[in-house]
């Protein structure tokens, strides 16, 4: 069930968030959630999923730094929240999840501006949250757009969506993952001829070469990636956390240090309530109700 009407724009408070490690000492601190962001719509839903918009329509969802630090505060905030169980990160407007980063912003940067501040490092940041993400893609996913997308867990495109790293075309090369996660998740072969032609490709093809686990009818994509996230939410964020670390981890890893890795987290979640409330659960035929602890 889709529970749009539930939802709820979160409004700012002065409490921050904050993570302690064993010495009390702060690990992260992070806001809440800004009453509104320039460029991004983002919305704590009461369904535990966090919604958020790339909201630049005029450049097509541009990535310019402004947009890319409110993305950032935003998920952070999402992701730190403890009624948060999945991210969906998409366009406001079905034209564009992102045209890549914004080409007048960084046209005249030199050399050394770009290497002292490490551009686009901080995008990855996105890629680091604890909570699954899915980006649900509309439009064009082009360049950094692209490069967005696929740091996010599982990608759902609507029916006219483009991905490409077009940088070629532009003098550069994709700078923000797109020569690293393409070829993981299409091969080489694919990889190196959409970022050597800079030529995009079409949902359906994204679908059947793996980039893309769904495809639907672009007017329902959204509705779809937040009912996927329902039901991610819905499981117990202890489970979902560490299955996203340990997925990721094998890109890393070689098999048998990725395999112990997965046996570790599997045993650590013995000393979980929802282990015992979900295997419980099961063998009383009953729904688990779990406590993300
Ligand atoms: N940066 C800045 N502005 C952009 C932009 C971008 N990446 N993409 C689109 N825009 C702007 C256009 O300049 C235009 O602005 P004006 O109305 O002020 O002229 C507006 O968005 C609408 O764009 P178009 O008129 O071009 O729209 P279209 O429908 O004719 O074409 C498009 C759409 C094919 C996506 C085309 O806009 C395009 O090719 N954009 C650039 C794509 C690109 O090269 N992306 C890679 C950027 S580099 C990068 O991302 C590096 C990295 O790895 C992080």
């Amino acid at each position: 069930m889709i529970l749009v009407s539930s939802s709820r724009i979160l409004r700012a408070t002065t409490k921050q968030v904050s993570t302690l490690n064993t010495r009390g000492t702060k690990l992260r601190c992070f806001s809440s959630l800004r009453e509104s962001y320039d460029y991004v719509i983002a919305e704590k839903r009461d369904d535990g999923v966090g919604l958020l918009k790339l909201n630049r329509p005029k450049a097509l969802n541009a990535l310019c730094d402004a947009l890319f630090e409110d993305l950032v505060h935003a998920c952070q905030a999402l992701d730190d929240d403890p009624d948060i169980g999945c991210l969906v990160l998409t366009g406001s407007t079905n034209k564009a999840f992102a045209a890549g980063a914004d080409i007048a912003e960084m046209k005249d940067r030199d050399f050394a501006t770009a290497y002292k501040c490490d551009m686009f490092a901080g995008w990855g940041q996105i890629a680091k949250l604890k909570k699954p993400t899915i980006a649900a893609v509309n439009g064009f996913a082009l360049g950094g757009g692209c490069e967005l997308a696929m740091m996010c867990d599982i990608i759902l495109a609507g029916d006219r969506a483009k991905f490409g790293q077009p940088e070629i075309n532009l003098g550069v090369i994709p700078g923000a993952g797109g020569t690293q996660r393409l070829v993981r998740a299409i091969g080489k072969s694919k990889a190196m001829e959409m970022v050597l032609t800079g030529n995009m490709i079409d949902a359906e093809k994204a679908e059947r070469d793996g980039l893309v686990s769904k495809v639907y009818p672009a007017d329902e994509l959204v509705d779809r990636a937040i009912e996927m996230a329902q039901q991610i939410a819905s499981k117990s964020h202890m489970a979902s956390m560490m299955t996203k670390e340990a997925v990721n981890a094998s890109d890393e890893m070689g098999l048998q240090e990725g395999l112990r890795l997965e046996r570790r987290f599997f045993h650590s979640l013995f000393a979980t309530h929802d282990q015992k409330e979900g295997m419980d659960a099961f063998l009383s035929k009953r729904q688990p109700d779990f406590k993300n602890s």
